[in-house]
């Protein structure tokens, strides 16, 4: 019995192949490369040395998505395949409501045709807004702030809906707090077309000269150093709770969210120096204005992951900023950069 990967070579997706290869599961990948590239794929290969089949498919098409299940005996399917840039949302709202919530009507219908029932889906803490309590727990209240978001709490309630109308689904909804890191390989990670909106991305491009100096938007919340805080989680770890949700989901009947996050806040200068120290780079920055739609502070309450899925995360922030930096700076152009790669600089 196989795992189906949707959006399996992104940067969550990779990650999370190689552990479900190391943890002895077959798996199959699809994905449209629309915001990848089949390297990320290849190099999952060579790292775990184990060889799977990969679908270049747009979860929009149905044909093509019907045909995977009918070639493969799927047991579960692991749904990554999405949009996630919130500013871009705002300005297309329309390729975000298609792309996330059709592909996922698609793959579900699909799911349901082919007695599929086991389901583990990337949401995320975007889905609890603007917090009024931090840390974190999966009972807060949820509301969106943009189409991205609006998006992944849409596509929550449209499993719910899916369960209370078959009781043999059985889903997991991830909350992801704020993934970082890489392999500690080094060959595989985060790799953003253009110029990065995230921070940590942003930072390791400044440490490479690609960007000259980080916008820190905002040194005015009412946080202790007055940045923005949020919480960090290494994307093995990460990867590693989609592994311990797929055994809660194959091993049970039912629909749980889960917050998948360490339960520490850190703030944007707290990263920059845990960055600067764990690489030996200077990382110049200036203070910028807010950035809109941004929020103060969020940071998971992880507990109900420890109690119920068995997963903690293990890796340090100084972990964190030395696998992103070795992943950049071994990878300076991304998958791009196939010369260093196989030099092995
Ligand atoms: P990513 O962009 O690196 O990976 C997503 C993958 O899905 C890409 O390979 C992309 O090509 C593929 N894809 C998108 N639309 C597709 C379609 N219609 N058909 C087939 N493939 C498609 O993003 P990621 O950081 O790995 O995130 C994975 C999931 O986790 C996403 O759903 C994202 O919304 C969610 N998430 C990410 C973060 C984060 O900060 N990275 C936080 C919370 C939630
Ligand atoms: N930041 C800067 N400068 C930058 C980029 C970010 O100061 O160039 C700050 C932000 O203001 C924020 C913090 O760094 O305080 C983190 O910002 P990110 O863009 O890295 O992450 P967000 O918390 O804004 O959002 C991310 C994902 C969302 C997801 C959310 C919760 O981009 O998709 O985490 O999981 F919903």
């Amino acid at each position: 019995m196989t795992i189906l990967v949707t959006g399996g070579a992104g940067f969550i997706g990779s990650h999370t192949c190689v552990e479900l290869l190391n943890s002895n599961h077959e798996i199959i990948v699809l994905d449209n490369y629309s915001n990848s590239n089949i390297e990320s794929l290849n190099r999952v290969k060579r790292l775990t040395g184990k060889d799977f089949k990969v679908y270049e498919v747009d979860l929009l098409d149905k044909e093509k998505v019907e045909e995977v299940f009918k070639e493969n005996s799927i047991e579960a399917v692991i749904h990554f395949a999405g949009l996630k840039a919130v500013g871009e949302s705002v300005e297309k709202p329309i390729y975000y409501y298609q792309n996330n919530i059709m592909g996922t009507l698609i793959l579900t219908e699909l799911m349901q045709k082919y007695c599929v029932h086991n389901l583990v889906f990337s949401s995320s803490a975007t889905v609890y807004g603007d917090p009024k309590e931090v840390p974190i727990s999966e009972d807060s209240p949820l509301y969106a702030t943009n189409p991205y978001g609006r998006t992944k709490l849409m596509i929550e309630e449209i499993l719910r809906d899916l369960y209370v109308s078959n009781n043999n689904w059985s889903i997991a909804s991830l909350r992801y707090f704020n993934p970082i890191g890489a392999h500690e390989s080094g060959l595989i990670g985060e790799d953003p077309k253009g110029i990065p909106n995230n921070l940590m991305p942003y930072i390791t491009h400044v440490a490479t000269g690609k960007l000259t100096e980080l916008n820190v938007f905002g040194n005015d919340y009412s946080t202790p150093d007055g940045t923005g805080v949020r919480d960090y989680i290494h994307v093995v770890d990460l990867a590693k709770g989609h592994i311990k949700s797929l055994g809660k989901v194959l091993s049970t009947k039912g629909i749980e969210a889960y917050n998948l996050g360490t339960g520490q806040g850190y703030s944007v200068l707290e990263l920059v120096d845990a960055f600067e120290k764990a690489s030996g780079q200077k990382i110049p920055y200036k203070i910028a204005p807010r950035r809109s739609g941004d929020i103060a502070e969020c940071y998971a309450d992880p507990a109900k992951a420890e109690r119920e899925l068995g997963w903690t995360t293990v890796k340090s922030l100084e972990e964190m900023c030395i696998d992103s930096w070795r992943w950049q700076k071994k990878n300076p152009d991304g998958y791009l950069t196939k010369a260093a790669y196989m030099s092995g600089h």
